[in-house]
């Protein structure tokens, strides 16, 4: 049977996602490589950016490997006018953004009072004024068509405190207050803000690595939920997903 969702009637059994053009942020690695390939083998056209060119290069080679279409630029998604080349450039390339994920994103953890100002700007710029900015940029053309996802790609830590996490969680429960907001202002327009909040995941995250990765989520933990919601059925909004491992870190 024909998969229903809100991006129009053009896919196949095959590949649903045959009329979406998806925009990933930092799609070069970890969770953001996994949710691009997974849309691209469901037909989406895909677009990642990153601020790494060599990386970025190796996993368009991959997406291109599924057979449709691919684009990538790099981009700082804290910086406006590389996000509006960014959006710019995917726009002419492949053509009106249909998903945007906005998963770039970074982790500087400790003590508030022990990071710096700079650790402040990097963290809130990269993980909520970089939603705030690429949103923006992509919205019109998703108000015109009136249907649209936009996920972002939040944590559980937007919504809950642990010791060590202030920067990191003031941007996240940012994140989760701007996405709630942005999907009031959208809804009427056919567009659906939601965000993801996933538990520990097995990336290289922050430098970091798990201890026992069997005991975290996968990238393609994420990558399935980000499928669950452009997958939905077009008159719902799962607004947000919480995922957790099952077996217990
Ligand atoms: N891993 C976890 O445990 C976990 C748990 C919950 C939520 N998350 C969230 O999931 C998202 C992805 O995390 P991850 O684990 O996949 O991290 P990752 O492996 O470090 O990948 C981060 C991605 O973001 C890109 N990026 C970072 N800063 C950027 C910037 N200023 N402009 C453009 N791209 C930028 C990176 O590329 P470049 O460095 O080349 O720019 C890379 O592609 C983040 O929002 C994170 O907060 C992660």
């Amino acid at each position: 049977m024909l998969a229903t969702h809100n991006l129009g009637a053009q896919g196949t059994d095959d590949k649903p996602l045959g009329d979406a053009l998806a925009l990933v942020t930092g799609g070069s690695r970890g969770i953001g490589r996994a949710i691009a390939m997974r849309l691209a083998s469901l037909g989406a056209a895909v677009a990642v950016c990153g601020r790494d060119a060599d990386a970025l290069n190796a996993v368009t080679t991959q997406l291109a490997g599924l057979g449709g279409r691919v684009f990538s630029h790099v981009a700082d998604v804290t910086r406006p006018a590389d996000v509006d080349a960014l959006v710019a450039k995917t726009e002419s390339a492949l053509g009106p953004i249909t998903i945007l994920v906005n998963n770039a994103g970074i982790g500087v953890f400790g003590p508030a009072h022990d990071k710096s100002e700079e650790d402040w700007d990097r963290v809130l710029n990269t993980n909520l004024k970089s939603v705030f900015l690429v949103s923006k940029a992509v919205a019109p053309s998703m108000i015109a068509r009136k249907r649209g996802d936009i996920i972002n790609i939040s944590s559980l830590a937007g919504v809950n405190a642990f010791k060590g996490g202030g920067l990191y969680c003031a941007s996240k429960w940012g994140l989760q207050g701007l996405s709630a907001c942005m999907a009031e202002d959208l809804r009427g327009y056919g567009i659906r803000v939601s965000t993801i909040c996933p538990g520990s995941v097995a990336t290289a995250f922050s430098g970091t690595s798990p201890k026992d990765p069997s005991k975290v989520l996968s990238p393609d933990d994420v990558a399935h939920a980000v499928e669950t919601i452009v997958m939905q059925s077009p008159k719902s909004f799962i607004s947000q997903l919480q995922i957790r491992p099952l077996s217990k870190p």
